[in-house]
C-alpha cells in the first residue's frame, strides 16, 4: 500500500494536467451546441480507463450523452465497488462574472478555477486516479471495482435510470461509491447521508396578442407580469409554509434524535452568513438554518423574465411571462406527485384573463442513507486517517437523482464521500476545487479500497 500511496504523491502533478485537460472540455449537458464536446470528454474518459489497465471499457449510446462503463474484477471473495461520477458540467453563464475564463483551468492560491472543477470532474477524477495508483505499481485492487460515467446528471440523468434497469448484471455490486458532494468544512471530511429530490416546474403566463403601450391600454389589460407575481406569492406564506394542498403530506418529521444530531453538528451560522453575503438568513419558521438546507422542503423562483430589461425607461405592458421554480424534496415526496399537485394549485390560483401554462421538467427523488453499513464505515476510516480528522455525518440539501435508484433497481446503498466545499462555487461563476483536496481525495479513496476487505461483515 505504502508504494501506492508514494506512488500518488509523485505523479500528482501529472494528475493535475490530466484533470486540466478534462476540464478544458466544454461538456454542458443542458446546451445542444455542445454535444459534441460532451462526447469528447466521454472519449478522454474512455481513453484514462483503457491506459490505466481496466477492463471491458464500454461507451453506450443514448437519445442523450453517452454513459460509460467499465470494470475490474480480479477478487471472488471480495465486495464490489460501483463508482459513479459524471463528466457533464452546468453552463458557465453568467460569462462576465469570470474572473478567469471557465474552460481555461487556471491555479490560483492552491485551487484550480474552471467549470466542473469540483461538480464533478475533479471529484470524479480522484477514483480514476486512484485505481491507477494501484494497477501502475503492479498491485491488485483489494477490492472489485467498476465504473459507471455518465454525462446528464445536471438534466436530471434521463437515460441513465432506464440504463440500470436495463444492465443489472453488468452493474451488480455491493455498493456504490460517489464523490460529488460538499465537505462540511476547510479539512472537516464528512460523509453525507441524506440527499434532497427535486420537482422543476415552469410557470409561463400569456395575455395579449403584442406587448402594448402601458398608458394606452395599462389598468384596462390584465398584466401577464403582475399575474405571475401574484402567483408566486401565494406559493408560500409569512411563515415560509408552502401553500400547495397535500404538499406535506408525504414528509417524514423530524425525529428529536434527528434534531439533537443536526444541533451537534459544529455549524457557524455568522461564517454562514459571511461566506455568501447575507444581511440576515431566513426560512421555515421553527427549523434551523441546517435542518431548512437539508431536512425539510423548499421551493425557490430560479429564474423570472418578462417585460423590458434594457437600459433606461420602456414604457411597455409586457405580453408575457415566465418563471423557472424548482422545488427540493425530503423523504417520502415524490417528484411527479409533487409536479401535479404544484400544477393543480397553479391552475387555481390563475385569473381567466390570461393563459397560464405549467410545465414539469426533469424531477429525482430524496433519500436518507442507512449508517449503519461496512461500506459507510470503511469510508469514515478512510477519511478520517487521510484527513487525519474524525468525520461527520451530514445531510445535504442538493440532489443526485441516480442515488434513489441505486437503491430501488439495484438494492445498495451509496457512500456520499464528498471532497467539495461549499466554497467551490457549484453551478455559479468562478467555480474552483482545491488541489489539495484533489490530492487527498484520491488517497483517501486508495485508502478506502485498501480498509473495506477489514471491514466486510
Ligand atoms: N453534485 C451536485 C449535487 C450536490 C452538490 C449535492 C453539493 C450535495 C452537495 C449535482 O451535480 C447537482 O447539481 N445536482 C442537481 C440535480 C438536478 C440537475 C437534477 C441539483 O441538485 O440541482
Ligand atoms: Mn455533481
Ligand atoms: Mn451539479
Amino acid at each position: 500500500m505504502s508504494n501506492v500511496q508514494n506512488y500518488i504523491d509523485e505523479n500528482i502533478k501529472t494528475f493535475e494536467e490530466e484533470l486540466f485537460e478534462l476540464l478544458r472540455i466544454p461538456s454542458i449537458s443542458t446546451d445542444s451546441k455542445h454535444k459534441g464536446d460532451v462526447k469528447e470528454a466521454a472519449k478522454f474518459l474512455i481513453n484514462q480507463l483503457e491506459e490505466i489497465g481496466l477492463d471491458n471499457v464500454q461507451l453506450h449510446e443514448t437519445p442523450g450523452h453517452p454513459i460509460i462503463t467499465a470494470e475490474r474484477l480480479p477478487h471472488d471473495d471480495q465486495p464490489t465497488v460501483l463508482i459513479y461520477g459524471h463528466y457533464d458540467v452546468q453552463p458557465s453563464d453568467p460569462d462576465d462574472l469570470w474572473k478567469t475564463p471557465p474552460f481555461e483551468p487556471t491555479v490560483i492560491d492552491g485551487r484550480v478555477y474552471a467549470r466542473g472543477a469540483s461538480d464533478d470532474k475533479g471529484q470524479s477524477f480522484t477514483h480514476i486516479k486512484s485505481v491507477q495508483s494501484y494497477l501502475k505499481t503492479g498491485n491488485e485492487l483489494p477490492v472489485n471495482v467498476k465504473f459507471i460515467l455518465e454525462g446528464e446528471e445536471e438534466i436530471g440523468s434521463p437515460n441513465l435510470i432506464p440504463f440500470i434497469k436495463k444492465n443489472k448484471d453488468l452493474l451488480s455490486c455491493d455498493m456504490v461509491l460517489i464523490s460529488d458532494t460538499a465537505m462540511f468544512g476547510e479539512d472537516q471530511p464528512s460523509i453525507t447521508y441524506g440527499l434532497r429530490g427535486l420537482a422543476y416546474m415552469e410557470v409561463h403566463v400569456t395575455g395579449p396578442n403584442r406587448d402594448l403601450h402601458s398608458g394606452l391600454y395599462g389598468g384596462a389589460v390584465e398584466n401577464p407580469a403582475n399575474v405571475l407575481c401574484e402567483i408566486i406569492s401565494k406559493l408560500k406564506d409569512e411563515d415560509g409554509v408552502i401553500q400547495i394542498d397535500g404538499f406535506y403530506d408525504d414528509v417524514e418529521p423530524l425525529t428529536p434524535e434527528m434534531r439533537e444530531a443536526y444541533k451537534a453538528l459544529p455549524f457557524d451560522e455568522e461564517a454562514y452568513k459571511k461566506s455568501i453575503g447575507l444581511k440576515a438568513v431566513h426560512g421555515e419558521k421553527g427549523y434551523s438554518t441546517l435542518e431548512r438546507a437539508s431536512a425539510r422542503p423548499s421551493l425557490d423562483v430560479n429564474g423570472l423574465w418578462s417585460g423590458y430589461q434594457g437600459e433606461g425607461a420602456k414604457t411597455v405592458l409586457p405580453a408575457t411571462a415566465g418563471a423557472k421554480v424548482s422545488m427540493r424534496l425530503v423523504p417520502d415526496q415524490d417528484p411527479d406527485k409533487i409536479a401535479e399537485l404544484f400544477t393543480k394549485k397553479i391552475e387555481s390560483l390563475a385569473p381567466d384573463t390570461v393563459d397560464v401554462e405549467v410545465v414539469s421538467h426533469h424531477g429525482g427523488y430524496p433519500v436518507v442513507i442507512d449508517l449503519d453499513y461496512y461500506g459507510l464505515k470503511a469510508a469514515a476510516k478512510a477519511f478520517g486517517d487521510v484527513y487525519d480528522k474524525e468525520v461527520l455525518f451530514s445531510r445535504e440539501g442538493g440532489s443526485i437523482p441516480i442515488v434513489a435508484d441505486f437503491k430501488k433497481v439495484l438494492g445498495v446503498n451509496s457512500i456520499l464521500m464528498g471532497f467539495g466545499l461549499n466554497k467551490d462555487a457549484l453551478h455559479s461563476p468562478n467555480e474552483s476545487f482545491s488541489l489539495k483536496d484533489f490530492h487527498r481525495g484520491i488517497k483517501t479513496s486508495a485508502r478506502f479500497f485498501e480498509l473495506l476487505p477489514d471491514f466486510v461483515e
